[in-house]
């Protein structure tokens, strides 16, 4: 077991360091200038198995900006709330447009493709303001305790970055309010949605959080039920389809597993029955997905025969 552990240790060391310069060949995301002031360089990955241990390397434990890795834990938090009728709020197909492209959500009556989307998100978002009497807490407390920390913390300038430049954000918001699909106020469900993209935590702590995705819904270390078997099994479909945006069927292709990205730089990738991959490098493709993630994810999965295709 320990053998094990320093093997695979020593495995991300090396594929991180075969990756060294690679985060040239993408480009911090600058809509914010609380993102763009990140270091390039900066890299970092975790794996955290089901025997509860996370080991890294790199910047594993640097905390970044979580972003849209954060809609996989606003999502497990609305179905445990609702249930089944979210879906007739929000559908589980891919969009086969930019996270944040608004010309679908008019076309199919306020209705977003899937929950991942921003769209769907700031969905996910309105469930989350309507049902608990503090939403924001409600997440971050969540949040804490799946991840064991209760350092995690919202890092207010991105937060106010967020609010200042998220009139896109507050499009869909408005649309979908239009067609009855908002039932709390747009600016309260927008403030939610910006507080949990504002989120920090490092590929450690992102690791052990969402290892009851890995394990049918239960949190392997404490065997409490975070959500149903076949709840985790949903959303690990929908991060399947959905959660490298439309770069999800080169991710399938290439790698083939449930992943999720934000443009912070981090991925986290469920692997089932083994664990949770997370990696962090902050430069991004064209889709949004980070470069230095995406190869680290490919090699990882292909070295240790990770795909859930086999
Ligand atoms: O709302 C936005 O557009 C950003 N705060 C989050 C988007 C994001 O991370 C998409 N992921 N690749």
């Amino acid at each position: 077991m320990k053998k094990n552990i320093i093997e695979l240790q020593k495995k991300l060391q090396t594929l991180l360091s075969a990756e060294k310069d690679n985060y040239l060949q993408g480009k911090v995301a600058n809509y914010i200038p609380a993102l763009a002031s990140v270091k390039p360089d900066l890299m970092g990955i975790a794996v955290g198995t089901l025997e509860g241990k996370v080991v890294g390397a790199g910047d594993y434990q640097h905390p970044f900006s979580i972003q849209s890795i954060s809609k996989v834990f606003g999502l497990v938090m609305a179905i445990n709330r609702i249930g089944d009728p979210l879906w007739k709020r929000v559908r589980m197909e891919p969009s086969g447009l930019p996270f944040n492209s608004i010309i679908q959500l008019q076309a199919e009556k306020g209705i977003p493709r899937n929950p991942v989307i921003n769209a769907g998100a700031i969905l996910i978002s309105d469930i989350l303001t309507s049902n608990f009497s503090s939403s924001k807490f409600a997440f971050l407390t969540y949040i804490r305790k799946l991840a064991r920390n209760d350092n995690i913390r919202i890092d207010n300038d991105v937060y106010l970055s967020e609010v200042k430049h998220g009139h896109l954000n507050a499009a869909f918001a408005h649309l979908m309010k239009s067609f009855d699909n908002i039932e709390s106020e747009v600016p309260d469900v927008l403030s939610h949605y910006f507080t949990q993209c504002s989120i920090s935590m490092s590929c450690e702590q992102l690791a052990q959080s969402l290892l009851f995705l890995a394990n049918k819904g239960i949190d392997p270390i404490t065997k409490e039920t975070i959500c149903t078997a076949r709840d985790a099994h949903r959303v690990n479909a929908i991060l399947s389809t959905s959660g490298m945006y439309d770069q999800s069927g080169e991710f399938a292709f290439s790698v083939g597993l449930p992943a999720k990205s934000g443009v912070g730089g981090g991925i986290i990738a469920i692997v089932p029955g083994y664990g949770v991959i997370c990696t962090w490098s902050p430069p991004l493709n064209h889709y949004g997905n980070s470069v230095v993630g995406m190869n680290l994810i490919e090699n990882i999965a292909e070295e240790l025969g990770l795909s859930i295709y086999h």
